[in-house]
């Protein structure tokens, strides 16, 4: 519910890509000149384990949906900006290409369709046709990828999308929020959202410390959850990483590779940056059930899939199931790198909701309350864009293309299986029954 959309003291919590992109956008803004901003987060920036935090991160406006496609668009030519200052600098974005394939008649094939559609009309509107080439051969697509594999039978690439390096990304934005000299940085885990009756007033803390403002901006990604209740709405989704050291030789060539995403399997490479090259599963993922007290009533438990990570356990390693599709993939697109042993994995976790669309309006039952999540693995390429987008709705402008897709889904799903065609791997596994059967091959 909407208080005053412009109030004296704004409370954000989470400096992930939703949460700094927000404060940003409202330092920005005339109309908040008078509000107080603060940012709140359990971790030092930036989050060892949060979402927005790795060594890259696709940047693509490759969509089945035609507004993501247009929204990543605009996002893109920010990243573009190449000056040292720049988002796009100093190594930040690089416009690798990416190469996109799925099997004819396999899972994925229609996504694959629908986003070449949309990058064939931006690159036309553009006057860039050629960026956008459709593959029928498989010759094509080896061509293409330059890494010696990539089988797959039809798809296309897109020279206008690439990577960025995600966490380099995260310190321009931060360097930039600081800049405006109007936020308020605070580190501290909040324990669970202070209400009375149904007005949110503020964040109680571990320490027992209470953080109030007139409205709180709740930004916690995978562990939001556990703040609020997003059964049947959202939930957090464990994604799967492999890394393996290459030689300074491979690093030189497999650099200037695309992106390869197979959307049959969900796998994909991202080119190697310091002599590291990713393997990873864009999938239905591995859920973490654990039984909470409910956020709404803290008498009754509910049971919640919630992050597991390296800070619950420093020796967390992927099970043996993703790392072999993650093995199975390097085999594939990288033969000769086959069997090269990974040094590092992790697991990542998504905020998934059921349709793949992020969560970005007022909770309806709760006054002062501002919901800026679901992510759903692809919201770090909007972090030149999605804080304003989250501010006009705060101020409540929701963009038309977007009102009904970010909105508070009037009815709950049984199962938070994200379904938008883009994922692969198989849905309904569970990370402990998944580790149980071993990891670490
Ligand atoms: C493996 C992986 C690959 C991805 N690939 C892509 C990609 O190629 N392209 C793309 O566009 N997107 C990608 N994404 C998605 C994108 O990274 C996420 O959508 C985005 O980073 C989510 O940002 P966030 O701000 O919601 O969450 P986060 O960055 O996780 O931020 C949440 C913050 O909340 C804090 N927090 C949590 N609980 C509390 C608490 N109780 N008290 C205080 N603070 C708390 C955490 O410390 C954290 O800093 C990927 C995601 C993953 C995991
Ligand atoms: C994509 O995955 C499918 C299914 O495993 C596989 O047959 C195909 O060769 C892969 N494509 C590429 C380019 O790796």
């Amino acid at each position: 519910m909407a208080p005053s959309p412009h109030p004296k003291s704004i409370l954000i919590l989470g400096h992930g890509v939703f949460g700094l992109s927000t404060a940003y956008a409202l330092s920005l803004r005339p109309s908040f000149a008078n509000t107080r901003i603060t940012v709140l987060d359990r971790s030092p920036f930036p989050s060892p384990d949060g979402s927005s935090i790795d060594s890259s991160r696709i940047i693509r406006a490759d969509y089945h949906d035609a507004a993501y496609a247009s929204l990543a668009e605009a996002a893109q030519k920010i990243w573009r900006q190449q000056g040292p200052n720049d988002l796009g600098g100093e190594g930040r974005y690089t416009e690798s290409g990416l190469v996109l394939v799925a099997n004819k008649g396999e899972q994925g094939e229609e996504y694959v369709r629908g986003s070449l559609d949309n990058v064939a009309r931006i690159a036309r509107d553009l006057g860039d046709e050629g960026a956008v080439q459709e593959f029928k051969l498989r010759a094509e697509i080896e061509e293409a990828v330059g890494a010696g594999g990539g089988s797959g039978d039809w798809g296309y690439i897109n020279r206008r999308s690439g990577w960025a390096d995600a966490e380099a990304g995260m310190l321009w934005l931060r360097r930039k929020v600081e800049a405006t000299g109007r936020v308020e940085f605070k580190q501290g885990e909040v324990v669970s959202l202070v209400k009375d009756g149904r007005k949110v007033t503020g964040a109680k803390l571990t320490t027992g410390k209470v953080e109030s403002a007139d409205l709180v901006i709740l930004a916690t990604g995978a562990w939001s959850g556990k703040l609020i209740d997003l059964r049947g709405r959202a939930q957090a989704t464990g994604q799967v990483l492999c890394y393996l050291d290459i030689t300074k030789e491979e690093q030189e060539k497999l650099g200037k590779c695309p992106v390869l995403l197979n959307m049959s399997t969900g796998m994909f490479i991202i080119p190697p940056s310091n002599g590291v090259l990713k393997v990873a599963r864009h999938g239905y993922g591995l859920s973490n059930p654990r039984s909470i007290p409910s956020p709404d009533d803290p008498s009754e438990n509910i049971m919640v899939s919630l992050p597991k990570t390296t800070h619950d356990d420093p020796n967390l390693w992927v099970p043996a199931e993703g790392e072999r599709a993650c093995r199975k993939a390097l085999r594939e697109m990288i033969p000769s790198l086959a069997e090269r042993p990974f040094t590092k994995s992790k697991i990542c976790w998504y905020t998934d909701t059921p349709n793949g669309d992020f969560i970005i309006t007022y909770h309806p039952d709760y006054e002062g309350l501002f919901l800026a999540t679901g992510g759903s693995g692809h919201g770090y390429k909007f972090l030149p864009v999605i804080g304003d987008k989250i501010v006009d709705c705060v101020e409540g402008n929701y963009p038309e293309e977007f009102r009904e897709k970010w909105c508070w889904a009037e009815e709950c799903v049984e199962e938070c299986v994200t379904m938008d065609g883009s994922r692969g791997g198989v849905p309904g596994l569970i990370l402990e029954d998944e580790l149980r059967k071993g990891s670490r091959l």
